[in-house]
Formats: C-alpha cells, sequence, structure tokens
C-alpha cells in the first residue's frame, strides 16, 4: 500500500532545523504569510500550510527534502502562485518551499542560443533580457508579468504563441532537480538532441511538482523575429469565428497567434482596464485576434491581407488592423488581462479544455448547451488556433467547483464531450487539485497506474506535492 500522508506533523523542532539551514529570515509561520501562501490563482480556495520556507540554494532545498521525507512531512513547491489548477495549493499542510529566491538568470549563451536560469525568474523578465540580445523565448502565459519560468516548466505552459513556436516543453533543454530523497540530479545535457536514455527533462517538465523541485533550467532560445502584424476580426456568431480558425490553417498560414475571445469576456475586460481600444456591439459575438511574424515587412502584409480575405467566407466583420506599437500593445494587454477580469466579475471556475483543431465549433456549441442543461453562465476565450479553449463559469452561488456537487456532474459532462471530440482535459493549466478527479475520463486504469507507479519511483514516502494529478490510494 502506498504512504499516506497526514496532516500536521511539522514539530517547533522542524521549525528550528529550517532555520539553523536557512537562517531566521527565511522561514515563516506568522499568519499573515501562512494566508498569502495559501492560494493561488484557482477558483476562491485556501489551504494553509504550516510553515513557509525560502531557500536559496539546491544545497538549501536538498537538506530540508532530506528532513521531510525521513519525518514524512508534505511539501508543496511553489513558484509565483499564479495557477489555475491548484499545483502550489498545500492541502495537506506541511512544508510550503518559495522558489522566489531562485531569482537569478545565470547566463545567457549566446554562442549556443540559449539561457540558464534560476526557477524564480518572472517569465517576462527573462523574455526581455533574452530580446536584449537579439534572442527569442516564446512561451509566455497571459500572466507573464507576475509568472515564474519554474511555474511554468512545472506546468508545461503554452500562451498563445505556441500555435506557432510550440509550448514550454520545446524549449527546455536540461534541468537541475532535487529529488524527494534530497538527491540533486541533473536531468539531460545542454544539447538539442538528445537519444540518451529516457528522456527525465520532459518527465520532469508538466509534473506539476511531484516528482522534483526544479532549481536550474537551460532553455533554447531562437533568433527574435523582426516584425509582427496584428489584427482584431469581429464575427456575429461563435461558431463561425471556430471555423474560421481551422480554415486559416488549411489555406496555408500559421499565425504566431490566433486567439479567440467571446464578446462577455472582451466587455468585461475592457471595463476593468477602462480601453475603448475595441468596438462592442450588439451583433458581435466574438473576435479573433491574429498575429503574424517573421522578417519580411512585404510578406506578413499579404498574409494578413490574405488571411483578411478569406475570412469573409465565414462572415467576419470589419478588420481592426493594429497601427502602431500602441495599439498592439493595448490589444494585447486586453487579451491577457481576460481570465482575471472575469474572475473578478464572478466566473470563478476555470476550465483549460483542449479539442483538434477543427472541432472547436462544436466544442462551444456543446458548451452553450451545457451551460443551459446545468443552469451555469460561460464565457469561451483562449488559444483557439491551438484548439485550446478556457470556458470559465459562473453559477449563483458556487463560487468553487471542488467539491461542489452540481459543478463536478456539469464538468464530467463537459470532458465527456471533449474526449468525445478527440481532446483532452488540460491544454496548458495542469491538472493539480481541481481536475484530478476527471483523469478516468480521459485514461485507462493502465494509464494511471503507470504514472503512480512513477511517482512512487521518484517519491517513495509520497512527500512531495502528494495527492495533485491524481490519488495515490
Ligand atoms: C490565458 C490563461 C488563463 O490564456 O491561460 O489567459
Ligand atoms: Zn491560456
Amino acid at each position: 500500500m502506498y504512504p499516506v500522508i497526514e496532516k500536521g506533523v511539522v514539530t517547533a523542532e522542524h521549525v528550528a532545523a529550517f532555520k539553523t539551514i536557512l537562517g531566521e529570515a527565511y522561514v515563516f509561520a506568522d499568519e499573515e504569510t501562512l494566508n498569502n501562501y495559501g492560494h493561488d490563482e484557482t477558483e476562491h480556495l485556501l489551504y494553509l500550510p504550516e510553515v513557509v520556507i525560502k531557500p536559496r540554494t539546491a544545497a538549501e532545498v536538498s537538506e530540508i527534502m532530506q528532513i521531510c521525507n525521513r519525518d514524512r512531512i508534505p511539501v508543496t513547491p511553489r513558484g509565483a502562485g499564479t495557477g489555475l489548477s491548484g499545483g502550489a495549493l498545500p492541502h495537506l499542510g506541511g512544508v510550503l518551499i518559495s522558489t522566489e529566491r531562485f531569482n537569478s538568470i545565470l547566463e545567457i549563451d549566446e554562442r549556443n542560443l540559449q539561457v540558464t536560469t534560476e526557477p524564480g525568474v518572472i517569465t517576462e523578465v527573462l523574455q526581455n533580457a533574452v530580446k536584449e540580445k537579439g534572442l527569442f523565448y516564446p512561451p509566455d502565459p497571459s500572466s507573464r508579468g507576475s509568472c515564474f519560468i519554474g511555474g511554468n516548466i512545472a506546468e508545461n505552459s503554452g500562451g498563445p504563441k505556441a500555435v506557432k513556436y510550440g509550448v514550454v516543453k520545446d524549449y527546455v533543454l536540461n534541468l537541475e532537480v532535487v529529488l524527494p530523497t534530497g538527491e540533486i540530479i541533473w536531468t539531460g545535457a545542454n544539447v538539442l538532441k538528445n537519444s540518451t536514455g529516457y528522456n527525465l527533462t520532459q518527465l520532469l517538465v508538466g509534473s506539476e511538482g511531484t516528482l522534483g523541485i526544479v532549481t536550474k533550467i537551460v532553455l533554447k532560445l531562437i533568433p527574435l523575429p523582426k516584425y509582427d502584424l496584428l489584427m482584431l476580426v469581429p464575427f456575429n456568431s461563435l461558431e463561425k469565428a471556430g471555423e474560421a480558425v481551422s480554415a486559416i490553417f488549411r489555406a496555408g498560414f500559421v499565425p504566431s497567434g490566433l486567439e479567440l475571445v467571446e464578446i462577455d469576456a472582451l466587455q468585461i475586460v475592457s471595463k476593468m482596464v477602462d480601453s475603448h481600444a475595441v468596438p462592442v456591439s450588439d451583433d458581435i459575438a466574438a473576435h479573433l485576434i491574429i498575429e503574424v511574424d517573421g522578417n519580411n515587412m512585404d510578406v506578413l502584409m499579404s498574409e494578413m491581407e490574405a488571411i483578411a480575405e478569406l475570412l469573409q467566407q465565414y462572415e467576419a466583420g470589419e478588420v481592426f488592423f493594429a497601427d502602431d506599437a500602441q495599439q498592439k500593445t493595448e490589444l494585447w494587454k486586453l487579451r491577457r488581462r481576460v481570465a482575471e477580469a472575469v474572475k473578478t466579475a464572478g466566473y470563478t471556475i476555470e476550465e483549460d479544455t483542449v479539442v483538434p483543431r477543427a472541432e472547436l465549433p462544436a466544442l462551444i456549441k456543446g458548451v452553450k448547451e451545457l451551460g443551459r442543461q446545468y443552469n451555469f453562465h460561460a464565457v469561451c476565450y483562449g488559444h483557439a488556433g491551438d484548439g485550446n479553449l478556457h470556458i470559465r463559469i459562473k453559477k449563483e452561488g458556487t463560487a468553487n467547483s471542488m467539491g461542489n456537487e452540481e459543478m463536478t456532474k456539469a464538468l464530467r459532462a463537459l470532458f465527456d464531450l471533449v474526449y468525445k471530440l478527440g481532446g483532452t482535459i488540460s491544454g496548458e493549466h495542469g491538472i493539480g487539485l481541481i481536475q484530478k478527479g476527471f483523469m478516468d475520463i480521459v485514461f485507462a486504469d493502465a494509464n494511471l497506474r503507470l504514472m503512480r507507479e512513477i511517482k512512487q519511483v521518484f517519491d517513495p514516502n509520497n512527500i512531495l506535492n502528494a495527492g495533485k494529478i491524481f490519488d495515490l490510494a
């Protein structure tokens, strides 16, 4: 039987030992800190850790893990706390390890187009640092201004550029990891090709802090494209907008961003940031935000025109081209702040569905039907080019899906539909705490058994982020 980890096991002796390792200043047990680290961006969930610690080196993390492993103390690793699936929630209490002091970019290797960084660096800070050297690290979730690169690795994040440039896993070459036993390893090598044994690097990417704590990261970079163009296209039917998405690729274009935002979401975010950049009217159901990038402006202009013309077949309205950097920034700001805005407006439950791109219209239609059936209101937005639809749900009197019988039923129906369409339940936010009850929809018993056995190999005492992704019993 797999060890079941218990709550309430941190003693005064443990706290004293952590202080000896880290120094008094980096061990916290006061109410305010415990509250601050007890939530992330997932629904309205709060689980207090027993102690919050802020190590600075892999060696310190290793010493901490050895103590926790010896005494079976639950450990929750945490980046910036911007996650949407509860991966960083300390639902078993115990020790919360914040990576915020791992905040240095260690080396930008311009000869090899690589960067070595610590996990507590803000994604946008990393992007800007490599941009100064003419280099590009594309994966940037909407929260790029506050999320950590380490959290992005834990969740295998995507973001709007993924449609052309891929997601985090496509850029991770090598990781330094502290294992739950306290051993410190490098998972691979700083090379672009690697057929040397099992791919531990990729196993760690997206493992949601359940297999090890990443303390150094080597990422691949690419040359920064010189130009980009952006346009906003209104549609009077959400499904038509969905149909237009796959038509763009079938016609031979690969935009560097292809986002969909339903009108309700755009109205809410425009109001929140007090922007009039985007025209909203009653006959508009949704917008596509389309970006192309590259090194030849003439080519980009003709691509944009061709895409705009193609979209007329899908009943697109008047196309708005962002003329200058300011308009582009404004438009992306609106898009990036949708999640925050709709949450503030009461859409607290967020799903991260993904289907094969051409099934997007069927998914959108299904979501609306389920809303009527289960009595919730949903707004859809997200990375339409990837078939990755974020569905934000508002249901009167229900802030959380977690532990709510009716919402759980509705979500099961939604995920059944997603699975029937050939999709899966998370594209970029992870499973964490809130989606684990739905894993049986998309995986056979054998898949889940393999995952549990992998967890056991890495973490024999089940101390590290236990009970995330799947239950162990
Ligand atoms: C977004 C985040 C929520 O796409 O994934 O805005
Ligand atoms: Zn997203």
